[in-house]
């Protein structure tokens, strides 16, 4: 299976998204980490570690051509602000593409554009998934939820709550889950995502 992880903006958890949904499908088969953002590699995510806290190969694009038959599953984690054919060639090359949302940024207009842009590729298979959402009492993320379906944006059932965790995570070059209680908790977040894309 071949998941696209993009956004029109950056810093919305589009590399976390890539490496936790990566997780979830190395438990599955044998997973590549595919890192297309020129700008600074997704292994910048564990630049300490050089990949070792890792279940998955990760690889930047350039040098995984030859190798990418190896692998079952494939998660493609891709730069901010892509051109509109960028977006629709990574729409088309993939099974399901994920688009990252924080309710902060006040996704909806973008991903009214989003949804206008891939309307060339029908055949494509997108939804959004809501990240880094507030918790209670915030009600960000609910209201976010209701006007994205208000504007019939394909959404992810599960999201991803707003965790310090994932800082933790990132600076010590491993996962979610490796981050206590709180760690695990937001890592079933990603697991359900992973479910709703792949089945159990
Ligand atoms: N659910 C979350 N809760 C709290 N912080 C998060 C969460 N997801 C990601 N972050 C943090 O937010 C920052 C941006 O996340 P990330 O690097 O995944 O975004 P990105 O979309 O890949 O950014 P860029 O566009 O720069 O590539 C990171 O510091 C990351 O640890
Ligand atoms: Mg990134």
């Amino acid at each position: 299976m071949i998941i696209t992880i993009a956004s029109l903006k950056g810093g919305v958890g589009k590399t976390t998204t890539a490496i936790h949904l990566a997780a979830f499908l190395a438990a599955k088969g044998k997973t590549l980490l595919l890192d297309n953002d020129p700008s600074k590699y997704a292994i910048g995510y564990d630049a300490n570690s050089d990949g070792q806290g890792l279940p998955f190969d990760v690889l930047p694009m350039a040098r995984a051509m030859n190798r990418i038959t190896q692998y079952d599953h494939v998660v493609i984690d891709t730069e901010a602000r892509p051109s509109d054919d960028d977006l629709t060639d990574y729409a088309s090359g993939c099974d399901m593409l994920v688009v990252p949302t924080t309710p902060a940024a006040m996704p909806i207009e973008g991903l009214v554009l989003l949804a206008n842009k891939l309307s060339v590729v029908p055949e494509a298979d997108w939804r959004a998934l809501l990240t880094i959402v507030p918790p209670f009492p915030s009600t960000q993320g609910r209201e976010t939820r209701e006007a994205l379906v208000e504007a019939k944006i394909p959404l992810f059932e599960a999201e991803i709550p707003r965790a310090v965790a994932f800082d933790h995570a990132s600076k010590a070059g491993v996962l979610v889950s490796e981050m206590g209680s709180r760690g695990k908790e937001v890592w079933a977040g990603y697991e359900a995502v992973g479910r709703e894309i792949y089945g159990q």
